[in-house]
């Protein structure tokens, strides 16, 4: 949602919080700011993204110092809304992720005490309360002003007169990065690889005191030790690598992906998930949620475990889980979220775990809040995804769920066997895809002169509709909208015509006839259609006025593919139509508020 980061240390923090920024813009970045104290604090923010703020800022002096992106929910984007947020005596700056729930009474009874608000913030009832409670001590000012607040947060305080930055985090991410004669704090590991690679996960709850040579956390009120973690990936894995954007490179690197994620859980002595444990004590159905890009993982794990386990599986949207009134009957509910920390998918983990359930999180974030939830993670091995639309994130999760469903497969060892044969030559199959690059931009170029686009599936491959059409939305601003292939009649058929073109995945499984028949309505209708097909499809040349061909794979592989040639559709259309296609309007890449 929002990107928050903090130095303390013996170098001039202006730069490095900048710099810091710039890597954290994926989680949000309608405004931005930075705040250094050294006596006196100074201000700097607009609603700009980092690199104009940076260029436009003034050189202000001091080693310690917070920043903040932005992604708006209380006030639009404004110079004054944008954070740091300080007290009435400019003495005070906090930058804030999350959402004070309890904002409104606050703002209210502060107010009534003399504290003069200029934002639309809930962030700003921080500072005002920290101002409040401050009597020489700044940690337990905020830890007393805490008390007062409802909601989620991950905050860094500075006080203009003291060398060191005072945390705290509860239901948003926040971590410590360990340095030489200097520290960091940020919201995301990205943000602080260029200068270390050793990081501490702070808990809900926990209030951080950092200074340049010491960190140390409390939690209720005692000291605690935190576990230091090292990084692994390299900030160059954060980094373009030569491609124009953070999306490209992050589609290229699929087949890598599929490959680490398959070697970490082949190699296991264990299973992933222990179905048989699950099994022990009645489990006759599984239950996964997830919100966005990763639903749609879920919705693909639903048909392929369905059909190799051969139980019913509910894959539900986490936020509308979250209203349903059924009884939580199932022993196993899987959790997929590539950030870890998205708000409502937290919410019905935490929802099925106390109704009982054993909780099995699928994340690409280690250390993230899922994964504290979760009795158990899977984690994902995508690296760093930076890009907002999710790409390589969503093909390991992919991998993840093929690989639990064929563990406890009930299908013949034959059938087995291709499937392992199959899976192992995903790879391959994604970088034959990566290399029709030019024929799917010539399909982009078509594609960017229209304002609805339809994609219709069938079974497996309604999933990649869904995820195609999301894909076309959230980076090219084109209207995308997904329909089960056999549902077009109840109702879009109204819309067709020759302005809304329709891109149809027919996959050589049980609906491909069905699927021929669709396109020839579709075509009926005058709508130009873009099919997805197999090579070596004859039939379907003559019914599409242009086709990309993927290769051939097992029909429940073939989502695969098909979503690397539906990820490389959207990008060229963005591409072709001008729009920022790493940080697309509106979005951000972690949701952490509901
Ligand atoms: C945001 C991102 C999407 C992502 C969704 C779920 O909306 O923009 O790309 O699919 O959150 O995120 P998660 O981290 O839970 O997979």
């Amino acid at each position: 949602m929002c990107g928050i980061v903090g130095y303390v240390g013996e170098k001039q923090a202006q730069p490095i919080l900048f710099g810091c920024l710039a890597k954290l813009e994926y989680r949000g970045y309608d405004s931005c700011g930075i705040a250094l104290a050294s006596g006196s604090l100074k201000v700097y923010k607009d609603a700009v993204r980092v690199g104009e703020l940076a260029k436009a800022s003034p050189q202000l002096d001091g080693m310690v110092g917070i920043g903040h992106t932005r992604w708006a929910t209380h006030g639009e984007p404004s110079q004054i809304n944008a954070h740091p947020h300080c007290d009435c005596a400019g003495e005070i700056a906090v930058v804030h992720n999350g959402i004070i729930s309890n904002f409104q009474r606050l703002r209210n009874q502060l107010t009534s005490e003399g504290h003069k608000f200029v934002s639309e913030t809930d962030t700003e009832v921080i500072s005002h309360l920290v101002e409040k409670y401050y009597h020489g001590d700044l940690e337990e000012a905020v830890k007393v002003a805490l008390r007062d607040v409802d909601g989620s947060y991950a905050i860094i305080v500075v006080l203009a007169s003291e060398s060191k930055l005072v945390v705290a985090r509860k239901d948003s991410p926040l971590i410590i990065g360990i340095g030489d004669r200097e520290n960091f704090v940020a919201s995301d590991v990205p943000a602080i690889l260029d200068y270390t690679n050793r990081v501490i996960y702070l808990e809900d709850g926990d209030i951080g005191v950092v200074t340049p040579d010491s960190v140390t956390v409390k939690s209720k009120g005692a000291e605690i030790t935190r576990e230091e973690h090292k990084i692994l990936w390299s900030a160059e894995q954060a980094q373009k690598g030569g491609y124009e954007h953070f999306m490209l490179k992050e589609i290229h690197e699929q087949p890598k992906v599929i490959r680490d994620t398959l070697v970490e859980y082949t190699r296991a002595a264990e299973p992933i998930v222990d179905l048989e444990r699950m099994r022990d004590v009645g489990a006759e159905s599984m239950l996964i949620l997830a919100c966005g890009t990763s639903y749609h993982a879920a919705l693909v794990g639903k048909y392929v475990a369905e059909e190799l386990i051969g139980i019913p599986v509910r894959a539900e949207v986490a936020s509308e889980f979250n209203y349903c009134g059924y009884s939580l009957s199932t022993p196993l509910a899987i959790a997929i979220t590539q950030s870890g920390e998205t708000a409502d998918t937290l919410k019905a983990m935490k929802r099925v775990k106390e109704g009982g359930c054993r909780v099995v999180a699928i994340t690409n974030v280690v250390g993230s809040t899922a994964s504290r939830i979760a009795n158990q993670t899977v984690y994902t091995r995508a690296g760093p995804e930076i890009s907002v639309a999710a790409t390589k994130s969503f093909m390991a999760q992919l991998m993840v769920l093929y690989w639990l469903a064929m563990s406890y497969s009930k299908a013949d060892t034959r059938r087995l066997a291709d499937m392992l044969m199959g899976i192992r030559q995903l790879p391959e199959k994604v970088k034959q895809v990566l290399d029709s690059e030019d024929m799917i931009s010539e399909s982009a170029e078509y594609l960017s002169r229209f304002d609805d686009v339809f994609f219709i599936g069938r079974g497996i491959n309604f999933a990649v509709a869904m995820e195609g059409a999301l894909k076309l939305k959230e980076i090219s601003y084109i209207h995308g909208e997904a329909y089960a292939a056999g549902e077009l009649k109840h109702g879009p058929f109204a819309l067709l015509g020759s302005n809304t073109p329709v891109i149809a995945i027919v996959a050589q499984d049980n609906t491909y006839e069905a699927m021929l028949t669709n396109i020839k309505e579709v075509k009926a209708r005058r709508s130009p259609v873009i099919a997805l097909a197999e090579e070596g499809d004859e039939v379907i040349g003559e019914l599409a006025d242009s086709v990309i061909t993927v290769p051939q794979t097992d029909a429940l592989f073939s989502p695969v593919v098909n979503t690397v040639a539906l990820q490389l559709l959207a990008y060229y259309t963005a591409r072709q139509r001008g729009c920022p296609i790493d940080f697309p309007r509106n979005l951000a890449k972690s949701v952490t508020v509901e």
